[in-house]
C-alpha cells in the first residue's frame, strides 16, 4: 500500500510517501528563517508560505520517488492540532488531490503521528507509555494500539519546548533556542538548586512550566549582563558563548535550566508509570516507553528518560532526529496503519486548532464512486 502524507500544521510544509511501512522519500520546506525574524511563528505568514510551496513540493516528491500519482492508494493529511490557517492549506490540498485521483483520504492527529513515527524504524511493543515533548505540546499517553491513546497528563500552560525557547529569548538567543541551549549546556555545570522542578507537589501527571519561566525571568532581571550578544542575528553566524566568566555562567544557566526541564519530565513520566502499575489490570500494562517531538532531541531529556526506562527494564524507543521534528513521514505512516485497519474520512472532515480535541470520527473505507 502506498500512502502520501501531508504536513502543514505549523512552520514546516512536508510531503512524504510511505509504502508498506517503508519511507520512500520526503520533501520538506522549513519556514524557520522567515519566522526567526519575528521571534516566533507568525500564523498569517505561515499559511501563505504553505500555499506557495505545497504544490512544487508534491511535484518534486513524485519525481524524486519516480511514482505516478495513480499508484497512490490513500492520502493522509495532518488535521490538527495546529495553526488553523496552516492546517487548512494542507487539508484543502489533500481533499483536492483525493477528488482528482479518486482515492480515500484520512485526517491525521498530529500528536498521535509523532508518537507512532518510530514505527517506521522499529516495531513498537504495545501497550506503550508515550511522552510527546515539542514546541507546542507536553503530553503523556498510555497507548494500547495505534488507535487507542489515553491521555494521562499534559501541560496546563507552556509546553516544554516553549519554555526552553522563551528562556532562550530572555538570553538573547535566536528562535527556536532549544538546540543552542542543549549545545551550551555541555560546557556548563548544573546547579541543581538554581531552578525549581515545577508542579510536582500534587498527585497528577500534568505539567506546568510557567513557574520555571518566571524563576528564570526573575534571575535574569537581577543579572542583565547575562545575555548572548554575538550571533543573535537569525540570518548571521550561530550564537557562541562569550569568553571568560560570563560565558561559563551562561553555560551553567543553560545546563541548570535544561536539567530542571528534563528532571520534571522524568519525574512525571515515572509517576504515570507507577500509577499504571498500581492498577494491576491487563489493560494498564506497559511494554515500552516512547519519546517523541522536537525536544526528544535534547541530550538531558534523552538521558533522563533513558535512565527511567533502564530502571524499569523497558525498551526506550526514540525516533531518529528527522522523525522527531515535524515531518510528513510520520503522517504517511500513521495514514497507512489506519487505512489498513479499514478507516478513512469523507470530504467533510475539518481542521482542529490547538487546544481542541481531535475527534476519532473515522468512517469505513468507501470509494467516492460508490457513494
Ligand atoms: O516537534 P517540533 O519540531 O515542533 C513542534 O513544536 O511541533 O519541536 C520544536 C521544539 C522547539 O521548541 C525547539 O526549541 C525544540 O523542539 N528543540 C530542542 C532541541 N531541538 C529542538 N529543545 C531542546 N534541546 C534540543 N536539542
Ligand atoms: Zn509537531
Amino acid at each position: 500500500m502506498l500512502c502520501l502524507g501531508i504536513e502543514s500544521s505549523c512552520d514546516e510544509t512536508a510531503l512524504a510517501l510511505v509504502r508498506d511501512g517503508v519511507l520512500l522519500g520526503q520533501t520538506l520546506k522549513s519556514q524557520i528563517d522567515l519566522h526567526a525574524l519575528f521571534g516566533g511563528v507568525v500564523p498569517e505568514l505561515a499559511s501563505r508560505e504553505h500555499g506557495r510551496v505545497i504544490g512544487p513540493l508534491y511535484d518534486q516528491l513524485l519525481k524524486e520517488c519516480r511514482v505516478d500519482p495513480q499508484e497512490i492508494d490513500c492520502l493522509a493529511v495532518t488535521r490538527g492540532p495546529g495553526l488553523l490557517g496552516s492546517l487548512l492549506v494542507g487539508i484543502a490540498f489533500a481533499k483536492a488531490l483525493a477528488l482528482t485521483l479518486q482515492k480515500p483520504v484520512l485526517g491525521i492527529n498530529h500528536l498521535r503521528a509523532h508518537m507512532l513515527a518510530v514505527g517506521l524504524e522499529k516495531e513498537i511493543p504495545f501497550p506503550a507509555l508515550g511522552l510527546l515533548v515539542s514546541g507546542g505540546h507536553t503530553h503523556i499517553y498510555h497507548i494500547t494500539s495505534p488507535l487507542d491513546f489515553r491521555l494521562l497528563g499534559r501541560s496546563i500552560d507552556d509546553a516544554a519546548g516553549e519554555a526552553v525557547d522563551k528562556f532562550g529569548k530572555m538570553l538573547g538567543l535566536p528562535y527556536p533556542a532549544g538546540k543552542y541551549i542543549d549545545r551550551f549546556s555541555r560546557e556548563g555545570e548544573i546547579r541543581p538548586n538554581l531552578f525549581p522542578r515545577p508542579y510536582l507537589d500534587n498527585d497528577n501527571c500534568d505539567f506546568s512550566f510557567s513557574g520555571l519561566k518566571t524563576a528564570a525571568y526573575n534571575l535574569l532581571e537581577k543579572r542583565p549582563e547575562l545575555r548572548f550578544t554575538t550571533g543573535t542575528d537569525a540570518q548571521g553566524a550561530p550564537p557562541a558563548l562569550p569568553p571568560g566568566e560570563i560565558g561559563s555562567e551562561l553555560a551553567g544557566l543553560c545546563a541548570s535550566f535544561q536539567a530542571a526541564v528534563a528532571d520534571t519530565l522524568r519525574l512525571k513520566l515515572e509517576r504515570a508509570l507507577g500509577q499504571l502499575r498500581e492498577q494491576r489490570e491487563e489493560g494498564a500494562r506497559v511494554e515500552s516507553i516512547l519519546l517523541a517531538g522536537g525536544v526528544a532531541a535534547n541530550s538531558a531529556v534523552r538521558a533522563g528518560i533513558g535512565a527511567l526506562a533502564e530502571k524499569n527494564s523497558l525498551p526506550l524507543l526514540v525516533p531518529s532526529a528527522a522523525l522527531c521534528t515535524d515531518n510528513a513521514a510520520m503522517v504517511a505512516y500513521t495514514g497507512e496503519v489506519l487505512h489498513r485497519l479499514g478507516l478513512c474520512h469523507d470530504l467533510a472532515f475539518s481542521a482542529v486548532p490547538r487546544g481542541e480535541q481531535v475527534p476519532d470520527d473515522y468512517g469505513k473505507f468507501l470509494r467516492y464512486s460508490e457513494g
